[in-house]
C-alpha cells in the first residue's frame, strides 16, 4: 500500500471525528415522518462530502420515499469497478432518558464516539469518505473505478431500493459491491462477514369483541384476545427452542461439520457474553452453540406485544383487541415469501373461532452467503491486515442487509462486507457508539482495500 496515502491519513486523522460529528448531528430518523426534512439534509450532507472528495456527477435521486445519494469516479480504465452501498438513515432514539449524552450531539468518552448512527451506519460510511479523500489528495485519482449509492430507508425496510436497482442496472453495474454495515467478531478480532440472515416481519391483530368490556360483567363469557394471542404465540416455539411452524425448517441448509469446526475456533467466552447481556441464563435451540444460534440458525421472535391496560394501577377490563409484532430471521435457503405462507397456514390451524384476526406481512429480506474463494474477499483480507495488523477471521452475522442478495440476483455482483462495528456498539439501542480505534484503523484498511481491489484481475 502506498505509504503516502497512509501518511496522509495519519496526518489528518485528528480532524476526522469533528467532521463526522456534524453528520451525526442531523437526526435522519427514517421511521418518523416528522424527521423527513432531516433525512433529506443528511442526504445533502453526504452529497456535499462526495463532491468535495472529487466524485463526479454527485446527485440526489428522488424515489417515492427518501432520496438516494449517488456519485461516481470512473477514470481508471481497465481497473475493476467498485459499487459502495451504505445507508444514511438511522434508528429512532427512544428511550431518550437512557442516553448518557444526547444522541445527536456526538460525544467522545474513553476512545468511543457516542451518537445515534455512529456505528450504524454513518460512521462506517465516513471511514470510506476519508479513505477516498486520502487517495484523491495524494494521487489525484482513485486506484479503481468507483460508484457510491447511499439510501435513506434501510432502517424501515428499504421499500424503494429493489425497484431502484432494477431501474438503474447500468448506472449501478460493477464488479464488486463493498459495504461497511456489519461488525467484527470482537474487539481486536478483525473480521470478514460471509453470511447474513434474512428476515420475515409480521403484525398479528386479534379482535374479540366490538369494544373493551367490564371484566366482571362479561369476563368468562367471551374469549380474551390477549390470552388467545399469548396461547397462539406460545405454540410457535417449544421449550427446546425449536420453532413449531410446520415446514419451517424444510429449506434450511444444515451446517457443515467444517463450518461448525470453524465456529468453535472463534475466540468466544460464553460467560462474558452472558454477563455483558445481563441474562440469568442463555437460551436457544438445543444442539447448537451460542454462535450458531445467533448467526447461522433461523429464529422466531416476538418484537412487540400490546393489549389491554398497561398504565399505572389496575383496571378491570377485558380488552377488545391484542396485537403482536413477530419476526423470523432466516438462513439459506429459506425465503420470506415461503416462510410467510407457512406461518399463515399455521395460524389458520391454531387460531380459535372465538376471535377475528389478520396477519400483515411487513417487510422481508433474503438470507445470503458468500463464497470465500472470491478474489475480492481475499483482497479484503489483505486490506484488513494492512489496517489492523492481523488477518481477519471469517464469520456470519445474525443481522440482515437484504440488498446484498439483491445485488447478487439483479446485477450478478458479489459483495464484500467490510464492517468494523463491535458487538457492544448498541446499534438500535441507547448509547450507540463507534470504537475510534476501529474507526481509524478502518480508514487505513479501506484505503488499502481500494488498492488491493485494483490488483484483482477482472
Ligand atoms: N447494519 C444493520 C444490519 C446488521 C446488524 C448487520 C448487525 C450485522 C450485524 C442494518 O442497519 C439493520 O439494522 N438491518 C435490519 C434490516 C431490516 C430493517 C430489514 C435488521 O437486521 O434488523
Ligand atoms: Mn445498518
Ligand atoms: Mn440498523
Amino acid at each position: 500500500m502506498q505509504t503516502n496515502v497512509i501518511d496522509h491519513i495519519q496526518t489528518h486523522r485528528d480532524g476526522y471525528v469533528d467532521e463526522l460529528k456534524t453528520w451525526l448531528a442531523i437526526p435522519s430518523i427514517s421511521a418518523l415522518p416528522e424527521h423527513a426534512a432531516d433525512v433529506r439534509r443528511a442526504a445533502e450532507w453526504a452529497g456535499a462530502q462526495m463532491t468535495r472528495i472529487g466524485l463526479r456527477h454527485v446527485r440526489l435521486i428522488d424515489t417515492p420515499g427518501n432520496p438516494m445519494v449517488y456519485g461516481e469516479w470512473l477514470e481508471a480504465p481497465g481497473a475493476p469497478t467498485v459499487l459502495y452501498y451504505g445507508h444514511y438513515d438511522v434508528q429512532p432514539v427512544d428511550p431518550l432518558d437512557l442516553w448518557q449524552s444526547p444522541p445527536f450531539e456526538a460525544t467522545v468518552r474513553d476512545g468511543e464516539l457516542f451518537a445515534r448512527g455512529a456505528s450504524d451506519d454513518k460512521g462506517q460510511i465516513f471511514m470510506h469518505f476519508k479513505a477516498l479523500e486520502a487517495h484523491m489528495a495524494q494521487a489525484g485519482r482513485l486506484p479503481v473505478n468507483f460508484k457510491m449509492i447511499l439510501e435513506g430507508e434501510e432502517e424501515v425496510g428499504s421499500a424503494n431500493l429493489d425497484p431502484f436497482i432494477r431501474e438503474h442496472r447500468d448506472l449501478l453495474g460493477a464488479d464488486v459491491v463493498v459495504i461497511s454495515d456489519t461488525g467484527m467478531f470482537a474487539k481486536g478480532v478483525p473480521s470478514l462477514c460471509y453470511g447474513l440472515r434474512g428476515l420475515a416481519y409480521f403484525q398479528i391483530d386479534v379482535r374479540g369483541t366490538k369494544t373493551d368490556l367490564h371484566s366482571g360483567t362479561f369476563g368468562g363469557a367471551v374469549a380474551n384476545p390477549a390470552i388467545v394471542l399469548a396461547q397462539v404465540l406460545a405454540q410457535m416455539k417449544d421449550r427446546s427452542g425449536r420453532i413449531r411452524i410446520p415446514g419451517f425448517y424444510d429449506d434450511v441448509v444444515p451446517l457443515s461439520d467444517a463450518e461448525r469446526e470453524q465456529f468453535k475456533r472463534l475466540p468466544f467466552n460464553e460467560k462474558a457474553y452472558r454477563k455483558e447481556l445481563g441474562a440469568p441464563r442463555l437460551f436457544g435451540e438445543a444442539g447448537y452453540s451460542t454462535i450458531e444460534r445467533a448467526s447461522a440458525r433461523p429464529t422466531f421472535e416476538i418484537n412487540g406485544l400490546l393489549s389491554g391496560f398497561t398504565g399505572e394501577g389496575a383496571k378491570t377490563v377485558l380488552p377488545a383487541v391484542a396485537m403482536a409484532k413477530v419476526s423470523m430471521r432466516l438462513v439459506p435457503d429459506q425465503t420470506p415469501g415461503k416462510v410467510g405462507d407457512l406461518f399463515e397456514a399455521c395460524l389458520k390451524k391454531v387460531m380459535p373461532k372465538t376471535v377475528e384476526w389478520t396477519l400483515t406481512r411487513m417487510h422481508g429480506g433474503m438470507p445470503w452467503m458468500a463464497s470465500l474463494d472470491n478474489a475480492y474477499v481475499q483482497a479484503a483480507g489483505r486490506a484488513i491486515r494492512t489496517g489492523f495488523g492481523q488477518d481477519p477471521v471469517f464469520m456470519r452475522e445474525g443481522g440482515s442487509i437484504p440488498v446484498v442478495a439483491t445485488f447478487q440476483k439483479e446485477l450478478g455482483v458479489p459483495s464484500v462486507l467490510f464492517g468494523v462495528g463491535l458487538p457492544d456498539d448498541r446499534i438500535h439501542a441507547p448509547n450507540e457508539k463507534l470504537d475510534l480505534g476501529n474507526f481509524h484503523q478502518g480508514v487505513v484498511a479501506a484505503a488499502a482495500l481500494y488498492e488491493e481491489i485494483a490488483g484483482v484481475a477482472r
